[in-house]
């Protein structure tokens, strides 16, 4: 990208490690300042920060290191314990990938993460990203590692107009050009200066170590950039929910398939999903079983990538379980089962809880 080399000020990069040296955040992850970090740890973190904010993710990541303080006792832990701890951060891909990575750096590789961002990449739920962060932070390589804050930073800095994610290989190729010796402290400064300073709205300009070379300042555009990406008109779906509790509490939880959405992942029985919600006597045809199913007053709704999901809940308690395949999940585990955030609002809205007995509740995922 020609255009990076021309509009490179030598001295930009050092000007922002010097405000990180003043500025930077304390992360449950970061290693002191001067101090490598251990890359289990920077690993660990970078595939929990995945579409999840920092403040999201610093209980897990500590919980995480308390049961699993290296990577040989993580590789060696079971995918349901690994799971259950990860319940409340979405997209449990993730984490079924986290365990299979830790498999093969504890076996293959004898323990030792690989130190490039090519070799990486090779290790599942390590995308480009990712390895970048990785490399830079745990080793010092000279790898951009552009998150969303980031790209804000470099996409104001040079006023790209490219909407995104189209802009993202420019913003790359941009970044990767200003990255200097210090290339985990680079990367973690941009992510710094775009969560503290280059905010999406009223950035903080006057505070900023770049704001001299800033050309979307410059035109008085920076508010402005990135540009969005056109907001994707998802479909919506909708349909009924099952909340089955026995006399202690327990509610009933079935396994989703093991392909496809939210595979192999709890949930309670659900009816089937249409353009609209069934009548109360449709619904009730595709109840698990007979009961007097009594419908929640209110829906629940949650934003997957690529449709919404509107669900009405029908409970019913039982003095005797009904024989159904499936497990019944005691009240007081269901806040650490592997339940994902959809589910885990569903079952909320049937038991009528207004959040203490889920203690991780976060954005709809
Ligand atoms: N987002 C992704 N990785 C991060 C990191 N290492 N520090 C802060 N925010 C991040």
């Amino acid at each position: 990208m020609p255009a990076a080399r021309k509009t490179k000020k030598p001295d930009l990069s050092l000007r922002l490690l010097a405000w990180y040296d003043i500025h930077r955040r304390v992360l449950p992850w970061r290693a002191p300042a001067g101090k490598r970090a251990d890359p289990y740890r920077v690993w660990l973190s970078e595939i929990m920060l995945q579409q999840t904010t920092v403040q999201a993710v610093g209980a897990y990541y500590r919980k995480f290191l308390a049961l699993w303080p290296d990577v040989k006792a993580l590789a060696a832990a079971k995918q349901d314990e690994v799971l259950a701890a990860w319940a409340g951060l979405g997209y449990y891909a993730r984490a079924r990938n986290l365990h299979a990575a830790a498999k093969v750096v504890a076996g293959q590789m004898g323990g030792k993460f690989p130190t490039t961002a090519e070799a990486l990449r090779a290790l599942p739920g390590v995308g480009g990203y990712t390895a970048g962060a990785i490399s830079a932070i745990a080793y010092d390589e000279r790898q951009a590692a552009m998150d969303a804050n980031a790209e804000r930073v470099i996409a104001r800095l040079y006023a790209v107009q490219t909407p995104m994610p189209k802009a993202k290989t420019e913003l790359h190729a941009l970044g990767s050009a200003l990255v200097p010796d210090r290339a985990g402290d680079f990367a973690q400064a941009l992510m710094d200066l775009g969560s503290a300073i280059c905010t999406p709205k009223r950035p903080a300009c006057p505070n900023c170590p770049l704001s001299a070379d800033c050309k979307a300042r410059k035109l008085g555009i920076q508010e402005l950039l990135p540009v969005k990406a056109p907001k994707m008109l998802r479909p919506l779906r909708r349909g009924a929910a099952f909340v089955a509790r026995d006399r202690s509490g327990a509610v009933l939880l079935v396994k989703r398939p093991d392909k496809g959405l939210l595979a192999s992942m709890l949930e309670p029985p659900l009816g089937e999903w249409s353009e609209k919600f069934p009548s109360t006597a449709q619904a009730i045809k595709q109840a698990p079983f007979e009961a007097e199913w009594k419908k929640r007053p209110g829906i629940v709704r949650h934003g997957f990538t690529h449709f919404e999901l509107e669900t009405e809940v029908y409970v019913a308690d039982f003095a005797k379980r009904p024989k159904f395949k499936g497990e019944w999940v005691p009240a007081e585990k269901l806040r650490s089962v592997a339940l994902p955030t959809v589910m885990r609002k569903i079952v909320e809205h049937g038991l009528d809880e207004g959040g203490p007995l889920f203690s991780s509740r976060r954005s709809a995922r």
